[in-house]
């Protein structure tokens, strides 16, 4: 079974991703700036999810020890994140989760002038890591709850086969993954989140998410 190494995975989005990945019997790595902090959400981690798939190591071990290693950290810190875990990205798929969000007006959208941050991180990190985007339409806040609200999750890739294996990974996190074209259509799903944000502003909630229709899946 593939492991999944999430970097930054104390924070909001990674915690949900990996609990719902242990729950589903996946084996998971926390990825932290520290070691000791990484080890700690994993024995969290564990409790939460009833059984012992969880370890924590620093992001670097954590992406060297990872078969898919998922991306998330700020926007602010996702370039010097990346150039320092790219020799240990190479022949893996990265998924990025980053939005590009510009604080204070996170609900504006604000792509950066290189197209998307998917595209920034494909450009750092060369052709010998495949960068795949995804859920960036998923609220951290809906990951804790089963039976929680539930986005879709839009899945941009280059490579069909790697857009599958993550398309799987969102299902088997209980949410519905769709293969939404190559990574420059990450641009409209990291537009999207600040148009989620506003709704979630104006319509006082914390959790909205898209579902696409009118089609069978
Ligand atoms: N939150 C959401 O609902 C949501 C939804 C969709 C997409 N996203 C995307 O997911 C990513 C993470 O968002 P989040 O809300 O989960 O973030 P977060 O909780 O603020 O931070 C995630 C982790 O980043 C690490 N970090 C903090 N400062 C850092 C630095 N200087 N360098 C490297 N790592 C640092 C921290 O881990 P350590 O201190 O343990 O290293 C932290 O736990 C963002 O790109 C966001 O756009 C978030």
């Amino acid at each position: 079974m593939q492991t999944i190494s999430i970097i930054g995975g104390t924070g909001e989005l990674g915690s949900g991703l990996a609990l719902r990945w242990a729950k589903a019997g996946l084996p998971v790595i926390i990825g932290s700036r520290d070691a000791d902090r990484a080890a700690e959400a994993a024995n969290a981690l564990n409790k939460l999810a009833g059984n012992d798939l969880a370890r924590g190591m620093d992001n670097l071990a954590a992406a060297e020890a990872g078969d898919i290693v998922v991306m998330t950290v700020k926007f602010s810190h996702h370039r010097a994140t990346l150039e320092q875990l790219k020799p240990a990205l190479a022949g893996k798929i990265l998924v990025d989760t980053t939005v590009p969000l510009v604080p204070p007006k996170v609900a504006r959208v604000q792509l950066p002038a290189e197209g998307c941050a998917a595209l920034i991180a494909q450009k750092i990190l060369g052709d010998e890591t495949t960068v795949v985007s995804a859920f960036q339409n998923v609220s951290a806040a809906s990951l804790q709850h089963d039976n929680g609200p539930k986005s879709d999750v839009l899945v941009a890739g280059d490579d069909p086969d790697a857009r599958e294996t993550i398309v799987q990974l969102s299902n088997a996190a209980g949410y519905k993954g769709w293969h939404a074209g190559p990574l420059a259509n990450s641009a409209a799903t990291e537009a999207l989140t600040s148009v989620l944000i506003f709704i979630n502003k104006r319509y006082k909630s914390n959790h909205t998410g898209i579902a696409i229709s009118g089609v069978d899946h």
